[in-house]
């Protein structure tokens, strides 16, 4: 949604935008993406930027980003990370060797306000190298905008860095944080959303009456609802259509539970698409939540479900 927007913006249309195929973590295919750059430059486009995702917003899916940052590097293209969500989860020891490359990216955004627990908002786009972003947006010969006596430290305003002018101090939220709390407990917080995140995962995995749909990456599990009277029918299928008719079923069974959890104000779900099927998705970014915040989600749905009962028989 935001790569599609940012290249709205840019005056690219959405149809100069190519989306990649994933491979069965969710991870962007990287081969495919150099096929379709040799396909784009053998019919005179030029690609100039490839985005990859540290922690996808939907399965916390992260890309391989030493590998696209190869071909970013053969291909001489600008090389985004976003990291909106999830490249914080680099501080859990037991994650980092997924984000591999991160450093190697040209820019990476990231939102303090999704996992190192700032007050929204507060998105950032970290550059490598700040020239560029100087150069497009610096308006030497503003008068009212000229910071005049001060050493270039103090000089330093963000308006020469991107569109906005007037703006407020975002920054001093995510400084406080990070003094007050230190990298090191943000990043035992963060370990431990995502141990909460496989501990949801485990209990899933072994109940009879869910499903996991996505690997567990980070801090994010989806699932869905998937009471035995469905699983039977699912076992007992002789037709492709009657597991398409019984997965549509259970989207609506899964849409309605995520209603009524919300509405329920105990717990709160989002959704997700995975291959197609409506998951429940918990996304773990607070530093409160706890196990039993987890058990009682699941009960949640399950007393939910009971009171959907005309609707599973
Ligand atoms: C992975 C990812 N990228 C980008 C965004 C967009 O960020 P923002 O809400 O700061 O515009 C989000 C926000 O949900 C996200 O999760």
């Amino acid at each position: 949604m935001s790569v599609a927007k940012a290249v709205d913006i840019l005056g690219f249309g959405r149809e100069q935008m190519r989306i990649i195929e994933c491979d069965n973590r969710m991870r962007m295919n990287v081969e495919i993406l150099r096929q379709l750059i040799q396909i784009d430059l053998s019919e005179g486009l030029r690609p100039f930027c490839v985005v990859g995702s540290a922690g996808t917003v939907n399965t916390g899916a992260v890309d391989s980003l030493n590998d696209i940052a190869d071909v970013a590097a053969e291909f001489n293209l600008w090389f985004h990370v976003d990291g909106a969500y999830g490249a914080p989860g680099r501080l859990d020891p037991r994650k980092k060797a997924l984000f591999a490359g991160l450093e190697r990216a040209d820019s990476v955004s990231l939102d303090p306000h999704k996992w190192l627990y700032v007050p929204v908002d507060a998105g950032c786009l970290l550059l490598r190298d700040q020239a560029g972003a100087r150069t497009t947006f610096n308006a030497a010969d503003a008068d009212y905008i000229k910071v005049h006596g001060h050493s270039d430290e103090e000089a330093f305003a963000f308006w020469d860095y991107g569109i906005e002018l007037s703006r407020r101090f975002r920054a001093l939220k995510i400084w406080l944080t990070l003094r007050y709390y230190g990298v090191r407990r943000i990043a035992e917080a963060i370990a431990e959303d995502n141990s909460l995140a496989e501990y949801l995962e485990s209990i899933v995995s072994k109940a009879e009456d869910f499903e996991l749909l996505a690997p567990v990456e980070l801090s994010i599990c989806c699932f869905r609802y998937l009471p035995t009277a469905f699983r039977l029918r699912l076992q007992t299928a002789v037709s492709e259509t009657e597991v398409a008719v019984i997965n549509e079923e259970l989207d609506r069974l899964n849409e309605q539970l995520m209603s009524a959890v919300q509405t329920s104000g105990r717990a709160y779900l989002s959704n997700a698409t995975v291959h197609g099927r409506f998951a429940l998705r918990a996304c773990i970014t607070n530093f409160r939540t706890t196990r039993a915040d987890i058990d009682e989600t699941i009960e949640i749905i399950r007393e939910a479900a009971v009171k959907m009962s005309d609707m599973l028989y």
